[in-house]
């Protein structure tokens, strides 16, 4: 059985999932997920006190990242799962963690210098509602960085072979392992993505393709 897309459905999955998140990531990936998110940011010239939010943050991996590099970063992480919080809140404590869903934002219009989001937006309901929050609450000339599965070929193939079964050995939430191959396969290419955001806004800057193109990492500027 499949797990239907709805918010709530998502929340509870990554709440089940939470505990093993980042094991099962370290596994799934060889901890590629980590050297591709360090080298994603580098595309983004962060300063001292550069006002960044982690948007779909999970357990904290990017601004975790940020902060090794940028101590001063001032950086807000906002997820809907209190579970994945819960860890990143216990992972560092000079980030401000979140309870929100993504679609519906309360911050002020202009508000951040750079907003980050790594497989984040696959798993939102309602992205293109997401995509015109974020682009609300980035600042004029602010940029966007958008880090996820990129081109769909033999190596990610590799991948929807490896992690149904990494998921049954380990004892993961199968179902949640399921979901996941399923949401990358219906995911928009890293060109069609970025048609996407421009609609929303957005002008392209720059795109990284990582590990023969199974990540892909793109720039929008407000
Ligand atoms: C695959 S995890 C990515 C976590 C982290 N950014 C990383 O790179 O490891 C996706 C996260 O998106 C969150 N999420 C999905 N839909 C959301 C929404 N509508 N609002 C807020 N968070 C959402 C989930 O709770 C989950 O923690």
């Amino acid at each position: 059985m499949t797990l239907s897309k709805t918010p709530e459905n998502i929340r509870m999955m990554f709440n089940v999932i939470a505990e093993k998140y980042d094991f099962m990531n370290e596994l799934i990936s060889l901890g590629q997920h980590r050297i591709v998110k360090g080298k994603s940011l580098k595309m983004l010239d962060i300063k001292p006190h550069s006002k960044i939010l982690d948007a779909c943050c999970g357990t904290g991996d990017l601004g975790v990242l940020i902060k090794k590099e940028e101590p001063l970063a001032d950086i807000t992480g906002i997820d809907f799962s209190e579970k994945m919080l819960s860890i990143a809140r216990n992972r560092i404590e000079s980030i401000n963690f979140i309870q929100k869903d993504i679609t519906d934002l309360d911050f002020p219009d202009n508000s951040f210098d750079f907003i980050v989001m790594g497989f984040g937006l696959r798993n939102v309901v309602n992205p293109e509602k997401a995509l015109y929050e974020l682009y609300r609450i980035l600042k004029p000339g602010g940029e966007f960085l958008h880090l996820d599965f990129g081109k769909k070929n033999f190596f990610g193939n590799i991948f929807d072979f490896e992690v149904p079964l990494l998921a049954k050995i380990f004892n993961s939430n199968s179902e949640a392992y399921e979901y996941l191959i399923k949401s990358k396969k219906n995911f928009p290419s890293p060109d069609e993505l970025i048609k996407d955001f421009e609609k929303c806004g957005f002008k392209f800057k720059l795109r990284k393709d990582f590990v023969f193109g199974v990540i892909s990492a793109q720039v929008m500027k407000k």
